[in-house]
C-alpha cells in the first residue's frame, strides 16, 4: 500500500522566524502517530533550521537542485550539499522552474538523476499548462517530461521517486482540478510508468497539486491513484497545512 504524503512547497517565502514557528506549530498540530508522510520544501537558506528543529516527524527538502556535482556554477546547490543538511527529498521540475528559469526536461531529468546518486528521493513535477489541455495534449506533455527522465535513469529510476502532477493552470489560482480530472491523468501516468514495469508503476507515489486546501484534499487524495498533494499556498500557515494533513489523517487510518 501507498502512504498518502502531505508536502508543502513553500516557494520564495518565509524567514527565520517563520520557519522556526510554522515548523513547531506543524510538530504539535500532527497526530503522535500517523499513518501518512509530512514534507516541507523551504528555501534553501532554512534547511539547516530544518536540520535542527523537524525531529522524525516530517522529512524536508530543497526546491530544486543542481544537475552539476560542484564547480563553477554560481549559485547552484548540490544535491551533496542538500543531502549533508539531512535532507531526504528534493522538488526536480516544478513547472516554475520549467517556465521562469526555462530548466529543459533533460535539466530536469539529470537533477533527478544527481538527487538519486545522493540518495534523495526526486519528487518530479510534471503537467500541462491551460493551452495545452485545451488543445487536448495533456497525456502527450506529461509523457514527455517523465519519458524524459525515464530516458535517463532507466525505470528502476522511479522506485525511489515521487512524481507530483500538477497542472499549470491550477497552481497558485484557486482553480483545483476535479478529482475526477486529476485522477484521470494520475492513471494515465501510473499507465505509462507500467509500460515498463507494474511493480513499480504501482510502488510510485504520485501527488497532485494545484490549490489544494482542507475543504477538497478529501475528495482529491480518495481517489484510487492520488497518493496526497504538493501544497503551495496553503502550506505557508500551520493552520491550513494541519487542515490538509487532517484529511489526509482521517483516510489513512
Ligand atoms: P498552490 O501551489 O497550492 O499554491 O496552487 C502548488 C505548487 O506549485 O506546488
Amino acid at each position: 500500500m501507498r502512504k498518502l504524503l502531505v508536502a508543502g512547497n513553500w516557494k520564495l517565502n518565509g524567514s527565520i522566524a517563520m520557519t522556526a514557528d510554522l515548523i513547531s506549530e506543524i510538530i504539535e498540530g500532527l497526530p503522535n502517530e500517523k499513518n501518512f508522510d509530512v514534507a516541507i520544501f523551504p528555501p534553501f537558506v532554512y534547511l539547516p533550521l530544518a536540520n535542527t528543529s523537524v525531529g522524525n516527524a516530517i522529512k524536508y527538502g530543497g526546491q530544486t537542485v543542481s544537475e552539476h556535482e560542484s564547480g563553477a556554477y554560481t549559485g547552484e546547490i548540490s544535491a551533496a550539499m542538500l543531502k549533508e543538511l539531512g535532507c531526504q527529498m528534493v522538488l526536480v521540475g516544478h513547472s516554475e522552474r520549467r517556465s521562469y528559469y526555462k530548466e529543459s526536461s533533460a535539466n530536469i531529468a539529470k537533477k533527478f538523476q544527481a538527487a538519486l546518486k545522493h540518495g534523495l528521493t526526486p519528487v518530479l513535477c510534471c503537467g500541462e499548462t491551460l493551452e495545452q489541455r485545451e488543445s487536448g495534449v495533456t497525456e502527450k506533455v506529461v509523457a514527455d517530461q517523465i519519458n524524459a527522465v525515464i530516458e535517463l535513469v532507466g525505470i528502476e529510476g522511479f522506485a525511489n521517486a515521487v512524481i507530483a502532477y500538477e497542472p499549470v493552470w491550477a497552481i497558485g489560482t484557486g482553480k483545483t482540478a476535479s478529482s475526477e480530472q486529476a485522477q484521470e491523468v494520475h492513471a494515465f501516468i501510473r499507465s505509462l510508468l507500467s509500460l515498463k514495469s507494474d511493480t513499480i508503476a504501482h510502488l510510485v507515489p504520485i501527488l497532485y497539486g494545484g490549490s489544494v486546501k482542507g475543504s477538497n484534499a478529501k475528495e482529491l487524495f480518495s481517489m484510487q491513484d492520488i497518493d496526497g498533494g504538493l501544497i503551495g499556498g496553503a502550506s505557508l500557515t500551520s493552520e491550513d497545512f494541519l487542515a490538509i494533513c487532517q484529511q489526509a489523517d482521517v483516510l489513512s487510518s
